[in-house]
């Protein structure tokens, strides 16, 4: 005769095994990937003119500085209304580096002196220093533009994954 409660307790006892993996699963996600984008308003404003990027790549100060100066945003005007300001402001300063759990926010997090506030994620010195082999030439291919422009080389940047497997420098 099979026995239901054996069944039952191997059922419970096999659940509580696979717990814990997936959760490590996650977690191993969760560093090595930014967060993904959440928030509709910040997707179309911000979105307009350049790569969005994702809220874990700076900390808090600097995105309030980036949205409390948008009509002299690196010379052009990007204001918006103030309940639109307002919401994307709330988005990226509850969604900065410092509340990633991404590996990478964490490194541009420590590389950054507590007495600055970048304004640029390609001016933090732990995104310096992973270019620093590139020549600065390379940025001034039509498909590239500038260093701002994260997606022409990280295929996957729209992923939040900047691995070293998803580059691609295009040669034009
Ligand atoms: C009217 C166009 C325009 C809009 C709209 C705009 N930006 Fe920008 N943004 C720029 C330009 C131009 C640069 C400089 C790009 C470069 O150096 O190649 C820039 C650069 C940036 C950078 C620095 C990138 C780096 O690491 O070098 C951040 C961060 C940024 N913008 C955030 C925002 C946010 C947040 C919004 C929405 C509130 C926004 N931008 C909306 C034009 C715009
Ligand atoms: C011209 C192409 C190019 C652009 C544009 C670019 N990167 Fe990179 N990035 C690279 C290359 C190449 C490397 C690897 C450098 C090395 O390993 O020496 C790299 C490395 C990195 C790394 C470290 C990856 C690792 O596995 O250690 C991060 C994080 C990163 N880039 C983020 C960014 C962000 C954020 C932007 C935009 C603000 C950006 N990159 C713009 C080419 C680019």
């Amino acid at each position: 005769m099979i026995n239901i409660k054996a069944i039952r307790v191997m059922i419970v006892f096999l659940a509580a095994l696979t717990i814990p993996s997936v959760s490590l699963a996650d977690k191993k996600e969760d560093a090595k990937r930014l967060p993904p984008i959440t928030n509709d308003l910040y997707r179309k404003e911000c979105g307009a003119c350049h790569f969005l990027y994702q809220p874990g790549l700076l900390p808090e100060r600097s995105w309030i500085k980036i949205m409390d100066t948008l009509d002299k945003h690196f010379g052009e005007d990007a204001s918006l209304d103030t309940a639109a300001k307002e919401e994307i402001k709330k988005y990226l300063a509850q969604n900065s580096a410092e509340k990633s759990a991404a590996k990478r926010s964490k490194k541009i997090l420590s590389s950054i002196k507590s007495s600055s506030t970048p304004v640029r994620i390609s001016e933090t010195p732990y995104i310096q220093s992973k270019h620093r082999k590139i020549y600065k030439e390379v940025y001034k291919r039509e498909s590239i533009k500038s260093i701002a422009n994260c997606i022409a080389c990280h295929k996957t940047a729209d992923e939040g994954l900047y691995e070293d497997d998803n580059i691609e420098i295009p040669k034009k």
